[in-house]
């Protein structure tokens, strides 16, 4: 079998066979394939697709490629959420100790940023001497003791992801349905969690960028998770505003940290209620209403913020910056962004928002960036808000004049203000398990 074949038939849109696709995944991550190949098929299937079948076998290869998390040590129904991706999108922090709060152990194993859209890991990392590099028995006590914990992948853990995501990041090839699936469902098969919830983002700021691709995306990933015996349902949330006002790493640990303590932004804490809630009803604690109950009342009585508080120690961070924020202080920069024009914030490119707080700093261009944890964005005004000529639309924060000026730039172009105002887009659009998808718009 020769590579070459597998990218000429991909390239003219031939459904690739089981064996081609092991033979694809098992020489790349041995090294047998080069990069510029890998590439050139990661192109290929952007612009053709793959099958429903291609997807899955893509998907259960990379499962296969490395080794598997065994999480029975830990009592009870073990649930995970995955998003898709997003701008100011730092939900897991939230969730994670509000469900964990609630018994519900969530051993979750998450990523760096991703093209335009954040990490996880980047932002707990903004906390200083906070550790994602736990080794495995360690990341297990944790769970056990405190009943979260966020971590990278773990030893050999989906190596074909590892080297596939750090390849599409760079060669644009992202945004791709099949790519996206496998390179999602793969980590969640291999890490062992017996229920996923997976927040698929929608809009302008999110991978797909519309209701129906997003739901199409859910759809395909919920049948590889059901196939392989995991229960998985997803909800399909808006991204075409960044979530909650702040992008950047330690100002988004400051915004979840405010939301925990029931004082975050209303789009935040909404999703953050939505996504829990659904998470604790696969763990079977209640229907979604009493859930979200739940949910709210841990936000409120603080035992949530305990939880991440307890998290945070465990993993070395100093909760000295969780308890006071302004521990974080400010980047040695900042600028305020003004409107030019009075009128409505009729849309927001999302994904230039995202690439604004990467070029101030906040983000890799390259595999070997480093980030700049104090750099990013602060909204004041989002879609939907009005503002007069001269009205604060941002303040930005970056090391340097230099990367203020060009964060500026990209920045203005990202808001679209005009003279109607537009109308109000829900936060979940639509639910989709195995029995379907509900619509709820
Ligand atoms: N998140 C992932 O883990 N993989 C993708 O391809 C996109 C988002």
């Amino acid at each position: 079998m020769r590579m070459y074949d597998i990218i000429e038939g991909k390239r003219d849109g031939r459904e690739l066979t089981d064996e081609e696709i092991d033979f694809f995944v098992k020489g790349y991550v041995a090294g047998d394939i080069p990069d510029y190949q890998a590439s050139a098929l990661c192109m290929a299937i952007f612009f053709k697709g793959m099958t429903p079948r291609e997807t899955a076998r893509l998907t259960l290869d990379m499962a296969h490629s490395g080794e598997f998390v065994d999480l029975s040590s830990i009592p009870g129904v073990k649930v995970d959420k995955h998003s898709t991706g997003g701008v100011g999108d730092k939900t897991t922090l939230v969730i994670a100790p509000v469900v964990a709060s609630l018994g519900v152990p969530v051993a979750k194993m998450s990523g760096r940023g991703l093209g335009h859209t954040g990490g996880t890991l980047d932002k707990l990392e903004a906390i200083p001497g906070f550790t994602t590099a736990l080794g495995r028995e360690r990341f297990l006590d944790v769970v056990r003791s405190v009943g979260c914990a966020v971590v990278g992948q773990t030893g050999n853990l989906v190596p074909a992801d590892k080297k596939l995501y750090a390849l599409r990041d760079v060669t644009a090839t992202v945004d791709s349905m099949p790519l996206i699936a496998s390179s999602i469902m793969s980590k969640k098969i291999a890490d062992g969690t017996e229920k996923i919830l997976l927040d698929v983002t929608c809009g302008s700021g999110a991978f797909m960028k519309t209701i129906d691709a997003a739901i199409g995306l859910a759809e395909e990933m919920v049948t590889i998770g059901e196939r392989v015996g995991r229960t998985t349902a997803a909800l399909i949330t808006d991204m075409d505003r960044p979530l909650g006002h702040n992008v950047g790493n330690a100002l988004e640990v400051i915004e979840a940290v405010e939301t925990l303590r029931g004082k975050g932004p209303t789009d935040l804490a909404g999703v953050c209620i939505e996504l829990a809630a659904n998470m604790l009803e696969l763990a079977g604690v209640g229907d979604v209403d009493t859930c979200r109950g739940l949910a709210r009342e841990q936000m409120a009585n603080g035992r949530a913020l305990e939880k991440f508080e307890q998290m945070v120690a465990a993993q070395g961070g100093d909760v000295a910056y969780t308890r006071d924020t302004a521990c974080f202080g400010r980047d040695a920069c900042s600028r305020e962004v003004r409107a030019k024009r009075e009128g409505w914030v009729s849309h927001m490119d999302t994904e230039r928002v995202g690439i604004a707080s990467v070029a101030l700093g906040a983000g890799r261009a390259t595999k070997e960036d480093s980030i700049d944890p104090l750099a990013g964005i602060v909204l004041a005004r989002k879609t939907g808000d009005e503002a007069r000529e001269g009205d604060l639309l941002a303040t930005i924060y970056a090391a340097d004049e230099a990367r203020l000026d060009e964060g500026e730039a990209i920045l203005r172009n990202a808001y679209k203000i005009s003279d109607e105002r537009p109308v109000a887009e829900p936060l979940v659009y639509a639910r989709v398990t195995r029995k379907g998808v509900e619509r709820f718009s």
